[in-house]
């Protein structure tokens, strides 16, 4: 008797097995790790969301991804050269922490080079966005896929109102370990202090430093109206974010499901530029609400223009591909060169 129950539970076992095995709606499906700089709700997570979402519909269910936000895969450096290793899928991180991997993005990150949302979803979409594209891969070992769009980074500190260059004088800021951004304060007559982006609400927090720029978008979900009371809208650079997948891990993939993954970067690119309009006067409005006040330089903002452009630019003619390549730029948004 003990001996019928034990055959009935293995026939039962192998007749569940071979149903699973052969049923086309029980396929393994496959998650990717997606890592995230900023926290829920900021772009970074709603386009990444929106990404893994298409995904999953795109490839018949048969990938998706998981989102790892407010760094908990490492810092944004970290994670572009993990995904470069191939230890790591996906991550969403901002342009001025894969500049240092590959220096011709550095475009994206000049000071006053990108004048408006329209600018960013021009050159990014665009040639010359498909050419960084290429570097990107070449260089770094990942393949950009989607973009976020975050706004203006806005300059905030806890200490005193800003409103002009010499304002700024005292001030201990915060950048990226990034060159160029580094440089736009040195125009300014400071010297920032380069940190890792998930070391940077402590260091506001215990002031180590006073101050800080990202958009509202960002300085709002990360909760920085807790250690900082002043924004200046300086308006220097625009934010994107661009979602980069393994080049290893990639090329791993059918040619349609290649596709997907490009049909699905370019939706939720699209979906995130639809979000910051939505989204960016309701946050500046609750940045208010939190005790934050905001300065607009408008007459002084000819000076922080000039002096990062003149200043900052022709430092970097070579890394971001000469001259010409600036000017490509600023002629695919209308503009001539301002000096
Ligand atoms: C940085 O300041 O390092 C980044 O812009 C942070 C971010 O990705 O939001």
């Amino acid at each position: 008797m003990k001996r019928n129950v034990g055959s009935v539970f293995i026939v039962c076992a192998l007749v569940i097995g071979l149903v699973f095995a052969l049923s086309p709606t029980v396929q393994a499906k496959t998650e990717w790790k997606m890592a995230l700089g900023d926290a829920e709700g900021g772009t970074q997570y709603e386009m990444g969301k929106k990404f893994a979402e298409l995904l999953e519909k795109n490839t018949g269910g048969k990938l998706s991804a998981h989102l790892f936000p407010n760094s908990q895969l490492g810092s944004e450096q970290e994670t572009v050269q993990n995904c470069r290793l191939g230890t790591l899928d996906l991550s969403v991180v901002a342009i001025n922490n894969v500049t240092p991997f590959s220096k011709t993005v550095g475009l994206f990150t000049l000071p006053y080079m990108i004048l408006s949302l329209q600018d960013g979803f021009i050159l990014t979409q665009g040639p010359i966005g498909q050419q960084l594209v290429k570097n990107t891969i070449k260089d770094a070992g990942v393949r950009i896929i989607a973009w976020a769009y975050s706004g203006f980074r806005v300059l905030t500190n806890s200490k005193k109102p800003v409103s002009s260059v010499a304002d700024l004088k005292g001030l201990v800021i915060r950048v990226p370990k990034n060159a160029i951004m580094i440089d736009a304060y040195k125009s300014w007559g400071i010297n920032p202090t380069p940190m890792a982006w998930d070391e940077t609400f402590t260091a506001l927090q215990q002031k180590v430093v006073d101050g800080q720029d990202n958009p509202y978008i960002t300085n709002y979900v990360m909760k920085f109206y807790e250690v900082q009371k002043y924004v200046t809208n300086i308006r220097y650079l625009f934010s994107l974010e661009p979602l980069v997948i393994s080049e290893g891990l990639f090329q791993k993939q059918s040619p349609e499901v290649q596709q997907a993954i490009l049909n699905s970067g370019k939706e939720a690119s699209i979906y995130s530029m639809n979000y910051i309009v939505e989204k960016e006067g309701e946050i500046k409005k609750a940045m208010v609400e939190k005790g934050m006040e905001i300065m607009d330089p408008a007459d002084n903002e000819k000076e922080f223009i000039e002096k990062a452009t003149k200043q900052v630019w022709p430092k970097f003619y070579k890394d971001v591909g000469g001259k010409e390549r600036i000017e490509a730029a600023l002629k695919a948004v209308g503009r001539e060169f301002p000096f």
